[in-house]
C-alpha cells in the first residue's frame, strides 16, 4: 500500500526540469485512458490528480511523489488531435526532449481493457522503447468489460507486444476495485 504521495509541481518546459533527485515512473497512454485516474487509484487518494472527462487536459508533466521514494510522472496524452491543443508532432517533440533529458526508470503504458492495443498504442509504444527499456502495461477501466471479453484483451494484447516477460508485466485495474492494486504496486518497486 502507498503510504504517502503529494503533488510536487507542473512542468511546461523541458528546459526547467530539475535532474531527479529520485527514480522516475511514467504514465504512457491515450488522452482519456485513465491516467490522472491511476495517480489516485494507487494513492488511495480522490482528488489528487485532476481527472477530466473532456480528453487532453493534462498539456503539462505533474509531477508525483510516492511514499518519498519515486516520482509519478501524469503526462499529456496521445491520440485526440481533434479536441487536443496537443497534436501529434508537439505531443513526439515534447516527450523526445523529456526522455533525453530526463532518465525514466520504468513507463507504465496504459491502455483500455475494453479497446486493446490501438495503432497510436503500438507507436506510442515503439517510441518510446528507444528511451526505456523497462515497460509495464496497466490495462485500465476493468469494471466495463466481462470476463471473456478481458481474456480476448490479454491474448491480443500479449500478441501485439510480444516481450517474454509479458505475462508478469499485464496487469487489470479498475479505479472501482483494489483489486491488482498491490501486485502493481509491488511491479513498480521491483523496477526501482
Ligand atoms: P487526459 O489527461 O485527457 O490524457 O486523460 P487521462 O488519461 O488522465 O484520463 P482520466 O484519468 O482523466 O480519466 C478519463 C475518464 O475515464 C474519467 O471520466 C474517469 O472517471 C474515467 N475512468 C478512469 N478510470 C476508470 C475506471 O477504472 N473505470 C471507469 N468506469 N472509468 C474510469
Ligand atoms: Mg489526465
Amino acid at each position: 500500500m502507498i503510504k504517502s504521495a503529494k503533488y510536487i509541481k507542473s512542468y511546461y518546459q523541458i528546459e526547467d526540469l530539475p535532474t531527479p533527485d529520485k527514480p522516475v515512473v511514467f504514465l504512457l497512454g491515450r488522452s482519456n485512458v485513465g491516467k490522472s485516474s491511476f495517480i489516485n487509484y494507487i494513492s488511495n487518494q480522490h482528488h489528487l490528480a485532476r481527472t477530466s472527462s473532456v480528453p487532453g487536459k493534462t498539456i503539462a508533466l505533474n509531477y508525483y511523489l510516492l511514499d518519498n521514494n519515486y516520482y509519478l510522472v501524469d503526462a499529456p496524452g496521445y491520440g485526440y488531435a481533434k479536441h487536443s491543443k496537443l497534436t501529434l508532432q508537439k505531443w513526439d517533440n515534447f516527450l523526445t526532449k523529456y526522455f533525453n533529458r530526463i532518465t525514466v526508470n520504468l513507463v507504465l503504458h496504459l491502455m483500455d481493457s475494453k479497446v486493446g492495443p490501438t495503432d497510436k498504442d503500438i507507436i506510442a509504444n515503439n517510441f518510446i522503447k528507444e528511451f526505456v527499456q523497462n515497460v509495464v502495461f496497466i490495462m485500465t477501466k476493468a469494471d466495463k468489460i466481462n470476463q471473456s471479453e478481458m481474456s480476448a484483451t490479454f491474448k491480443r494484447t500479449k500478441d501485439v507486444f510480444s516481450d517474454a516477460i509479458l505475462n508478469e508485466n499485464l496487469f487489470f485495474i479498475s479505479t472501482k476495485s483494489n483489486k491488482n492494486k498491490d501486485k502493481v504496486i509491488k511491479k513498480i518497486y521491483e523496477y526501482l
